[in-house]
């Protein structure tokens, strides 16, 4: 009796155990026999999403093909407070830039997750679906008005739902209800208030003007100051791999294989029809490569970085470049890998009078964020034509230039040292509508070598010009009365740099970036993609990542890739259904 008993647990435990594991693939042999209609590259951002809608399809087959290594019980990707621990550990691939000769060659890291969930696992989480005009812009230089605002309503409804803050207060006032929908994604407004908060909105409250109070970011209107989104629910981290992939695993049409790398994409057909529906996979740089070929599509989402270095792997990119590495073209396009743009971020250190930071406790960041338009006084009055003239950058009026990061305490953000006594508070500046373009190229034949990622970080002389106004506006916010008595002065190097020329100084000795790169392989005419993203004179093969934008979005740019790639899934059904 005692024996069946435990024969029969003993029994139950397996079929758990592979209830679970049959749909994680560790291993290329798991594959063997497999065929599938969409292979996915990357179980990122975009990708988890892709697999998730894909595979709501039962007759189909999805794969998707993850680089980094297995998220369970990694600790500092649940917990939001730890998220500014995540750079430079196993799950992140730890680019650097080349060296930045805007900035006296200084080479800047730029961290991209490797792991499922991608950048949505170890980013700081704050979400913003950038403004009217941005998406309005895309539907302008993709040629297609699906692209619009209005048209893609339907995708940010689909893909996020606002959820109560940690801390269950009452949030009137703080966010528009009425604009969030119900798609996985949780977002929040921060829970445990800082003293930085009221004085934030006290000040934006009494300024008005360009400094004016702005309920939801979220609206359509970036302009003004106000309470930072998170994709946080329930204290956790919210990612595409907790909203997305991990929900669908128990579906047995889809597949993640993992600590595995798309190597390159093969052209199987025999003529010039250019069919790139074929990954060839490998484990390790020495390991054997396997082939595998999807019936309908393949779909690229492995990032800004890794999306134009695999194209280029593949064939097809910059003709002198591919020549030079001996990798045999298939279509010379010398827009992929081009238009690399990313926001550059000055950290502003001011010494306060208060023991309440978190200096004391932990150098770690609570961050309110609050967007400024820069130059809007200015604007008034002033003919739409001539402040074209004058070339604002942005895709529109309601789109920011700036933006402000406000963080209780001192964040290690550049080169000044972290103090070892004293109270702070870091407010971090971004020039969000950057002229500066970079490119990225290929250091090797190889996936397993890093790209060359030039940022082009200030070649253009308007982004120091826009940084610097950004530090002169910050300083008329902070003269507003809520912070008398609070701000005891500027603190460190920025504190010497006296004069602006001194300060354009500090700027370059000092910016890093949001890591908000993206626009490597754009969408619209003359770009590497048709407006549904498929990869212009090839068949079978489509980008959906932060690759597409022809314009970075003068926002953080996580949201927007869950709505591009929400959109993404539709057309695809489109085709297919
Ligand atoms: C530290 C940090 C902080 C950030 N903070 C914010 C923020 O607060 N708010 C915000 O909106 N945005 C933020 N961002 C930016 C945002 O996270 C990214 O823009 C977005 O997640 C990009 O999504 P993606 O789908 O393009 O790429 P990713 O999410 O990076 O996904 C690409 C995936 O492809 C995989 N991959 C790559 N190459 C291969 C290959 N050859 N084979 C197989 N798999 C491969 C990668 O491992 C990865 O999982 C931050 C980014 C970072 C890094
Ligand atoms: C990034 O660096 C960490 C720490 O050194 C390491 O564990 C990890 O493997 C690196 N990532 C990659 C993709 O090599
Ligand atoms: C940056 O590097 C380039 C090329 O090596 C060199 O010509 C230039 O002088 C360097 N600039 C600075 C400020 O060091
Ligand atoms: C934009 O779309 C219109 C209508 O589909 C088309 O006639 C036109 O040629 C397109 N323009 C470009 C530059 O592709
Ligand atoms: C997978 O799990 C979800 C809940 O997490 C459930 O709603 C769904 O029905 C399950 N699907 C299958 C195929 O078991
Ligand atoms: C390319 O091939 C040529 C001729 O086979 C060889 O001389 C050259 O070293 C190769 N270059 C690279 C980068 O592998
Ligand atoms: C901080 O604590 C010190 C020592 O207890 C006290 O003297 C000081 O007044 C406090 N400052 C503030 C702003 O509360
Ligand atoms: C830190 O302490 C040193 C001496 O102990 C003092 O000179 C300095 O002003 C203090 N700094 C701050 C930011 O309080
Ligand atoms: C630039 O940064 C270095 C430390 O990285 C510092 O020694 C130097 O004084 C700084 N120069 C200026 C002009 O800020």
């Amino acid at each position: 009796m005692a024996l069946r008993t435990s024969a029969l647990l003993f029994f139950c435990l397996l079929l758990l155990l592979q209830d679970c594991f049959a749909k994680i693939l560790k291993s290329l042999e798991d594959l063997e026999g497999s065929k599938y209609d969409f292979i996915v590259v990357g179980a990122g951002t975009a990708g988890s999403v892709l697999a998730n809608r894909l595979s709501e399809v039962s007759e189909w087959k999805v794969l998707v093909v993850e680089a980094g290594v297995d998220d369970e019980g990694i600790l500092d990707v649940e917990v939001p407070f730890l998220g500014t621990n995540l750079p430079d550990t196993e799950v992140d691939w730890n680019f650097t830039s080349t060296p930045q000769a805007e900035l006296f060659n200084r080479s800047v890291p730029l961290s991209r997750g490797y792991v499922p969930g991608g950048s949505s696992s170890i980013n700081l989480m704050t979400w913003n679906r950038a403004s009217n005009d941005f998406w309005d812009s895309l539907a302008r230089l993709t040629n297609d008005s699906a692209w619009s605002w209005d048209a893609v309503e339907q995708y940010n409804r689909k893909a996020s739902r606002l959820v109560p803050p940690a801390d269950g207060h009452d949030t009137t006032g703080e966010v528009d209800p009425s604009v969030h929908g119900n798609g996985p994604v949780q977002v929040s407004l921060p829970g445990f208030p800082t003293e930085l908060d009221n004085r934030v909105v006290a000040s934006a409250q009494a300024l008005g003007g360009r400094f004016r109070y702005n309920k939801d970011f979220n609206a359509g209107d970036m302009l003004g100051f106000g309470y930072v989104q998170s994709s946080i629910g329930n204290g956790e981290r919210s990612s595409s791999a907790t909203a997305y992939l991990h929900p669908a695993l128990n579906r047995s049409n889809l597949d993640l294989l993992i600590n595995t790398r798309v190597t390159r994409i093969v052209d199987s057909s025999t003529d010039a029809s250019r069919v790139m529906t074929t990954v060839e996979l490998a484990q390790s740089e020495d390991g054997p490569r396997t082939q595998l070929t999807a019936t309908k599509e393949v779909i690229l989402s492995a990032g800004v970085f890794g999306t134009p270095q695999l194209l280029m792997l593949s064939g097809i990119g910059p003709k002198a470049q591919l020549e030079a590495l001996n990798i045999s073209m298939i279509l010379d396009s010398s827009e992929v890998g081009a238009g690399l743009t990313d926001h550059p971020l000055l950290a502003n250190y001011y010494e306060v009078n208060s023991n309440s930071t978190f200096d004391a406790v932990l150098r770690d960041e609570d961050i309110l964020a609050a967007d400024l338009k820069e130059w809007e006084e200015e604007r008034q009055g002033i003919p739409e034509d001539d402040h074209c003239r004058r070339g604002d950058p942005s895709s529109g009026p309601t789109s920011g230039n700036l933006e402000f990061l406000f963080i209780n305490g001192f964040a290690p953000f550049g080169s000044t040292p972290v103090p070892t006594n004293g109270s702070f508070m870091t407010v971090l500046a971004a020039v969000v509508s950057p002229k500066s373009r970079g490119s990225l190229t290929l250091a090797s034949a190889s996936v397993w070598d890093a790209p060359l990622i030039d940022l082009g970080l200030y070649t253009d002389d308007y982004d120091v010009a826009a940084m610097l106004d950004g530090v002169h506006a910050l300083r008329t916010f902070l003269d507003a009365d809520p912070w008398k008595g609070y701000l005891v002065g500027l603190y460190g190097d920025i504190a010497d740099a006296t004069t602006d020329d001194a300060l354009a100084i500090y700027a370059r000795n000092n910016s890093i970036t949001v890591n908000h790169a993206c626009c490597t392989a754009r969408a619209g005419p003359g770009g590497v993609l048709d407006a549904d993203l498929r990869v212009n004179w090839v068949n079978g093969l489509r980008v959906v990542d932060a690759s597409i934008y022809p314009q970075i979005p003068e926002a953080h740019p996580q949201a927007p890739t869950y709505i591009v790639a929400e959109r993404a899934a539709d057309l695809i059904k489109a085709v297919y259904l």
